[in-house]
């Protein structure tokens, strides 16, 4: 059998993915802000996934065109950065439905060997930590391959992202920067040795 294996050369296809559906997300500023302080190399693009039905496996024998638009714009991506919200001391349910979508039907499990990253905002001091221990039990299922270090749990307070975007506390800034550089390694180092299919 013959494997073609695509190059993956910087700059990175990274896709992003908003945790929030919310019009008023501050996962969304926080993902905008990360996308503004990437490294040259990646190359951010957002994965929508909003319009998705909810997954039952009846849908297995006929994926519908948006799941199947969905799972090929996963597929596209070198790699993924989840920027979620933690809801209830897990993830929203909207993007656990994506994921599940992601991962069937049995066998076509889009987010295998995918580098990851996962980041979270909230108003409260612990920041997504729960909801980002959630979503590494799912992805650790789903065979992805993550980030584990640095942690990002951002403890989102008024004008720490301003009007145009851009993070005002430099430490915070500084700590996003590296954290984006941390990805952009992180993700080389996984494809030397996981090469795309
Ligand atoms: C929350 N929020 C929340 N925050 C948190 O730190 N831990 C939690 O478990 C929860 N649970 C939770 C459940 C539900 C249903 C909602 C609507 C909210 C608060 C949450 O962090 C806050 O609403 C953020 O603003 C959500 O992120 P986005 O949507 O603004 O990106």
């Amino acid at each position: 059998m013959q494997i073609d294996i695509i190059e993956h050369e910087p700059p990175y296809r990274i896709g992003y993915i908003v945790g929030s559906l919310s019009r008023d997300s501050i996962n969304r500023r926080l993902a905008e802000a990360l996308v503004a302080l990437a490294p040259a190399e990646m190359q951010l693009e957002e994965i929508s996934y909003g319009d998705l039905p909810l997954y039952n496996r009846d849908f297995d024998a006929d994926y519908p065109q948006v799941a199947r638009d969905f799972k090929a714009a996963v597929e596209a991506m070198d790699a993924v950065l989840f920027v979620t919200p933690e809801y209830n001391r897990s993830i929203p349910g909207a993007l656990k439905n994506a994921i599940d979508w992601g991962s069937r039907p049995w066998g076509q499990n889009v987010w295998a060997n995918k580098p990851t990253a996962m980041i979270g905002a909230s108003a409260g001091q612990i920041g997504t930590a729960v909801g980002q221990q959630s979503l590494r039990a799912t992805l650790a299922f789903l065979d992805v391959r993550q980030m584990t270090s640095p942690e990002a749990y951002i403890h989102f307070t008024e004008g720490l992202v301003g009007d145009d975007g851009a993070v005002t506390v430099e430490s915070t800034r500084e700590f996003l920067r590296t954290f984006m550089q941390e990805f952009l390694d992180f993700t080389a180092r996984v494809l030397t040795v996981v090469p795309r299919h």
